[in-house]
């Protein structure tokens, strides 16, 4: 078979997005038996459970329909034999009406100024996905229009620095705080969210918090209980994981407040897009579909465990670490789905940088020491165009030719052969040999509007999916999060009594005893 008929069965074109995966290291018997393995490990039936709300997430007892939270308004998507597109419909008409008001200046803040700065408090899925999208929207042409004088700041970390950034140059007479926390109890957003409502306080009296902070949970009793009025809660539901809820107010309430409702319903609509894809095209042209059955090709069978997002885009700067909590928390599990410890690993290492800073970064390994398979995410035409009269090609040209490069790089490498015809000192040949034959898959969106960063979104939610219902493992809990936070409860407890009531430190081993002694003795007041 010619390289070309290869080549031509690996390249898949659908809704505007090209992938392009044949510098994968599979040919077509590699691609039958995967969707063999697919067959047997049940995947239609998996995602067809997905799809009907089935509680596929046992451990908890849930189904997972984020799916639903992009559905449009007159599809049927039921848990527990009730239709759930109504209740997301019902919220993301109030996150329209208020965020329309608040841009508006119809809804202001307690001295009556317009409120034209948002901090999000939020961390893990409630900050990662949001904050990728805002990456991802602030230069392009129309949502700049939308959010002209406005900003959109997250604050996640307990750290008090990021307190200080986030408020810094900031007035609380203009500032909307929006506590988003599924739970409602995660201490680092707790804490923050106090921070924050005491600032507001110090400033402008008690009252105005009701007129300066806004919520995001399932747990609006909790929500009440803070101090924000239930009427400026906007629910979203235990269906939806997490790390799966940018599609949820989570992410739809801030970036309505930011580039107005209209915006964001078009990013609803590209990852819609994308689940439609992914329910019903075969497998053999089903996006999330094969790039979830390389992924498990390159992990599970050749061996390598990272892989590296590398989109040549800075507006994509936030998308590998999104990407990164989505697969790494979903994924990376001991057990199978019914408990019993797995006979291989599960999950991948992601990590990933914009091209072309990771060319200048850590690229070197990837050319010459570890095998890491690449993912390439390029776009055709820029957010932001710059052609410099003189030049040989425009800026982002520039930038995308290192895309198309890259790939062929890291495929083909160099011989020794081609460095003795290029004269190539003896010595320095094994130094200048690339062994070539290095996996990566390249993706081409058109452009990078919100429709486009909709799709990619889905793409790689649904990818991780199909990983783990090959793997066999429940992608959509989190237990492994749990014992540090505990053995952070117990430290805390430690802190408290021994700052506050001089008590000794008990119950820690010698390392953790050493560490908190200097600690507290250094940082005493
Ligand atoms: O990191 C663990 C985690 O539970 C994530 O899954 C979750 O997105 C994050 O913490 C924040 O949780 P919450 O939205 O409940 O504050």
């Amino acid at each position: 078979m010619s390289d070309t008929v290869r080549c031509k069965s690996m390249i898949i074109d659908f809704d505007g997005v090209l992938l392009d995966y044949s510098r994968q290291r599979a040919n077509f018997d590699t691609l039958n038996k995967l969707h063999n393995l697919a067959k047997a490990a049940h995947l239609k039936e998996k995602i067809n459970g997905m799809f009907n709300g089935e509680r596929i997430n046992s451990t908890e007892n849930r189904s997972v329909l984020h799916i639903a939270l992009r559905a449009p308004r007159d599809s049927v998507i039921n848990s527990d034999g009730k239709n759930v597109v109504p209740d997301v419909w019902q919220v993301l008409d109030k996150i329209r009406d208020f965020s329309e008001r608040v841009r508006s200046g119809a809804w202001v803040g307690a001295t009556g100024k317009v409120l034209k700065d948002v901090i999000a408090i939020g961390i893990g899925g409630s900050f990662l996905g949001p904050l990728f999208v805002h990456t991802a929207l602030q230069k392009d042409p129309e949502a700049i229009e939308f959010a002209r004088g406005r900003q959109l700041r997250f604050l996640a970390n307990v750290d008090p620095i990021d307190v200080a950034r986030n408020i810094a140059g900031l007035n609380p007479e203009t500032t909307l705080v929006v506590v988003v926390s599924k739970t409602f109890t995660t201490a680092e957003t707790m804490l923050n969210a106090r921070t924050l409502r005491e600032w507001i306080s110090a400033a402008l009296g008690p009252q105005a918090v009701a007129k300066h902070m806004v919520a995001v949970s399932t747990n609006l009793t909790l929500v009440e209980k803070f101090g924000i009025d239930p009427n400026n809660a906007f629910a979203f539901w235990d269906w939806v994981g997490g790390r799966y809820s940018v599609c949820s107010a989570v992410g739809v309430l801030p970036l309505s407040l930011q580039y107005g409702f209209s915006v964001v319903e078009k990013f609803l609509k590209g990852a819609s897009s994308i689940d439609q894809h992914f329910y019903s095209a075969p497998f053999e042209k089903n996006l999330p579909v094969l790039l979830g059955l390389l992924s498990i090709w390159n992990v599970s069978f050749l061996g390598y465990p990272a892989r590296a997002i590398l989109p040549y885009s800075q507006a994509l700067e936030k998308f590998a670490p999104h990407i990164q909590q989505v697969s790494m928390e979903s994924n990376g599990k001991g057990v199978s789905i019914d408990g019993v410890p797995l006979p291989y690993e599960t999950g991948e290492i992601d990590f990933g940088e914009p091209g072309t800073n990771g060319q200048h970064s850590f690229y070197q390994l990837i050319h010459q020491g570890r095998v890491i398979p690449c993912d390439f995410i390029g776009v055709v035409k820029s957010q932001q165009p710059v052609y410099l009269k003189g030049e040989m090609v425009s800026n982002h040209d520039e930038l995308m030719s290192n895309f198309f490069a890259q790939p062929d790089a890291l495929a083909y490498g160099k011989t020794a052969e081609q460095l003795l015809k290029e004269n190539v000192p003896q010595p320095l040949i094994p130094h200048k040999t690339f062994s070539g034959n290095r996996p990566s898959l390249s993706l081409l969106l058109p452009t990078l509007n919100a429709y486009n960063i909709g799709q990619l979104l889905a793409i790689y939610e649904h990818r991780i999916a199909v990983e783990g219902f090959l793997w066999g493992i429940n992608s959509f809990d989190q237990w492994g999060v749990e014992l540090g936070k505990s053995l952070a409860t117990q430290v805390r407890k430690q802190l408290h009594a021994s700052r506050k009531k001089g008590e000794p430190i008990e119950g820690f081993n010698f390392s953790t005893t050493t560490m908190l002694t200097r600690y507290l003795e250094e940082s005493a007041d």
